[in-house]
């Protein structure tokens, strides 16, 4: 390969104005493209893929990229969604799905599995996060990887999969996307990094740089993540995709004087090919001319890109035959869709069983609200191909499973979920008084959430919570769905309403899965795979938080209305709590209700002592004591009481969807080996500690049913 040639490969370009444009074919014919991306019409992308093979030089194949992330036309739940299921097996399914379709337009690269940590529901990816623990985004986030590449990725209908923003974008200071962070070390590692770690285990074939800045080095120039960590502690032999535009923008950081350094400094800290930029193209001969690249380097990026494609297949199969994959959204695709959405529902709230409405019991139900008939809206961010005329809405979903029975009668009452405007308000109320039961649609529309779509304010947008309180003054019972990218702040209505089903960005077929719960056809079981804080300002708010040394406990919370006038300075509670919200969550990690009841009895531990490199048995009794068969998401944490950097208050390790009927009862065990409580300590190395452990089984991460262990050193 001439020099120009290998530049080339490191050179993603974007392909969205069409056929291929003169100047894009041309810089295909010389070999000065690696990858293209944002194509999705199989007759050019053949095309551009003809050019490349026919008539370079060499005849490489291209990479092409696209942003795959929760469905193709058929729309998946967003990730946060899919979390919310904890289910790994369906979520593989999903992405498989989601690459079939995909494949069929040429497609062979996703921008996907989004695996950063988030912490910050203001920030807007968190819809695109897999949510706020690392243990469950590494377990959900090597299966979406699975699902992506299959187990042979040159086999059709899978493609190459990408972990990405590594590493930190979830940091961001005060949830602002692009925003700064500041992660130390040791976070960094127990928290931010073993996604990432996870993905590399699963086979990931790429990884995309962040936009931020992590500590003073924005990651795009980070040569301790993307060399020492990536490659010489992980081995990762894979490619490193910088994120769109990136590379330039080491400049705007402040990190380099112009595009020639921020190339010098991308292609030294280990970026392999450049997103949408010209940085390489326009200056690494140079810099490899003047001794300050190294060729190898370029060599390394190079054969880094090359193995991809190689095992992708594409040098033996650069073309799509669109029929040779199954129908988009056929059966399989939609159900697969219907299932994620299923599971995902969370229950926040049944007061007094409001919930399920059983249509034999009344004679009419008032649908209302922005979010219940809004095909675009349920499908949430990213869904760059979603098809909206897939989309079964809530509203006509409701309507073929009970509109022969009863009375549906429908109102959006506000024209978008921002709309300040109440006038419709008499009407809704109107209607909700003359009807047995009001389902009210509420939330967000997707564009309030995603990429460069943060919000400091996290309650219901618009005149929502009015719309709540008026219909709530008629005294018919209330039942809210929330359709949302990110979890909200809820205190407003929470008691104004007699339950909630949190339905997140459910997808195409969000409004089937909605209607059989809210019918009682299924039961609700999907978990919080993040805390929902009570307001804005208790962010960053979440489970595993450390213990610090001046916990607070309900005995010393203080609440602002009852301090006495004139109180001293020292009066108060002394632990680590807000006077004006306390310290708990309006919702914890891993909550979610049923129609039946689930009771957790008799904690077993195989022993109360193991030794460093031994497994111990933990169990406890599950029983469905209700009147309906359910999932119930059973949750194993641990506490190690005593570390050499202090340790989070609990940690989840297991996770299990059991199904059981009424009256069923069923014991559940988890194996805890004792490299699953291994953490990075003082020293930076990965290791467990000797000493004392609590763990818990249960619903929630306020699980009670509680045992204890010792690991004994070796002696
Ligand atoms: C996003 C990436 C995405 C890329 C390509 C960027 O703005 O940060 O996540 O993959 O665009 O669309």
């Amino acid at each position: 390969m001439t020099l120009a040639e290998k530049i080339g490969q490191m050179r993603q370009i974007n392909a969205s104005d069409g056929y291929p444009p003169d100047w894009l074919g041309d810089e295909l014919r010389a070999g000065r493209v690696g990858s293209i991306l944002n194509n999705v019409d199989v007759g050019m992308v053949n095309e551009m893929q003809r050019i490349a093979v026919e008539e370079s030089r060499l005849g490489i194949p291209l990479l092409v990229g696209r942003d795959v992330i929760h469905g193709f036309k058929t729309v998946m739940p967003i990730p946060l969604g899919q979390a919310a299921t904890w289910n790994p097996d369906l979520i593989r399914d999903g992405a498989s799905v989601a690459a079939r379709e995909a494949a069929t337009t040429g497609v062979n690269w996703t921008f996907a599995p989004m695996i950063d940590i988030s912490r910050d529901a203001r920030w807007g990816r968190i819809a695109e996060s897999l949510g706020e623990d690392a243990y469950l985004t590494s377990e959900l986030g090597a299966a979406m990887v699975r699902g992506f590449q299959g187990d042979d990725l040159s086999e059709s209908g899978t493609i190459a999969a990408c972990a990405k923003h590594f590493a930190g974008y979830g940091a961001a200071e005060s949830g602002r996307d692009y925003a700064t962070t500041n992660i130390p070390e040791n976070e960094l590692r127990n928290v931010y990094l073993p996604p990432f770690q996870a993905a590399v285990d699963s086979g990931v074939s790429s990884f995309m740089t962040s936009f931020s800045d992590l500590d003073g080095v924005p990651a795009t120039g980070n040569a301790f993540l993307l060399r020492q960590v990536l490659r010489d502690e992980w081995a990762f032999d894979g490619l490193v995709v910088s994120d769109w535009d990136s590379v330039r923008q080491l400049q705007i950081h402040g990190l380099t004087e112009n595009d020639r350094e921020s190339a010098f400094e991308a292609v030294t800290a280990g970026v392999d090919m450049e997103m949408h930029g010209d940085a390489y193209a326009n200056h690494l001969e140079s810099l490899i001319e003047d001794g300050r690249v190294d060729i190898a380097t370029v060599d390394a990026s190079v054969a880094n890109i090359l193995r991809i494609k190689f095992r992708l297949g594409l040098f033996e199969n650069p073309f799509t035959d669109p029929d040779s994959l199954p129908p988009i959204g056929d059966p399989e695709a939609l159900e697969t869709a219907e299932q994620l959405a299923l599971q995902s529902v969370v229950m926040l709230r049944n007061e007094g069983g409001a919930l399920p409405l059983s249509a034999e019991s009344m004679n009419s139900v008032a649908v209302i609200g922005p979010l219940a008939d809004a095909p675009i809206e349920q499908l949430g961010t990213w869904i760059f191909d979603g098809d909206r005329e897939l989309s079964i809405t809530p509203m006509h979903a409701i309507h073929t499973l009970v509109g022969h029975d009863i009375d549906v009668r429908y109102l959006r009452a506000m024209e978008t979920s921002r709309s300040h405007s109440t006038e419709a308000f008499d009407e809704a109320v109107e209607i909700a008084s003359e009807t047995d039961a009001v389902v009210l649609f509420l939330g967000e529309e997707s564009i309030l959430s995603g990429e460069a779509h943060s919000r400091a304010d996290i309650s219901l947008p618009g005149a929502q919570a009015e719309l709540v309180r008026r219909v709530r003054a008629t005294g018919k019972p209330v039942i809210a769905v929330i359709l949302a990218g990110r979890p909200l702040t809820l205190t407003d209505i929470v008691d104004d309403v007699d339950a909630i089903l949190f339905a997140w960005h459910p997808g195409t077929m969000g409004g089937s899965a909605i209607a059989d719960i809210l019918f009682g056809r299924q039961s609700p079981s999907g978990k919080l795979p993040a805390t929902f804080p009570r307001m804005v300002g208790q962010i960053p708010i979440y489970y595993n938080q450390k213990n610090t040394g001046k916990p607070p406990s309900p005995d010393t919370v203080v609440h602002i209305d009852d301090i006495d006038a004139h109180a001293p300075q020292l009066s108060l509670g002394m632990t680590a709590f807000h006077l004006d919200a306390g310290y708990t969550p309006l919702f914890p990690f891993g909550f979610g209700l049923s129609y039946t009841r689930f009771e957790y009895r008799d904690i077993e531990i195989g022993s109360d002592e193991i030794r460093l490199g031994e497994s111990l048995l933990v169990s406890a009794e599950l029983a469905n004591v209700g009147d309906v068969a359910a999932d119930e998401i059973v949750q194993l944490y641990v506490r190690d009481l005593v570390g050499s950097v202090t340790r989070p208050v609990r940690e989840l390790k297991g996770f299990r969807r059991v199904r059981l009927e009424p009256g069923e009862s069923a014991r559940i065990e988890f194996t805890l080996h004792t490299d699953d409580l291994a953490f990075v300590g003082r020293d930076m190395q990965r290791s467990a500690e000797p000493g004392e452990f609590h763990v818990w089984i249960g619903g929630s991460s306020e699980a009670d049913l509680q045992a204890n262990f010792r690991i004994v050193a070796d002696d």
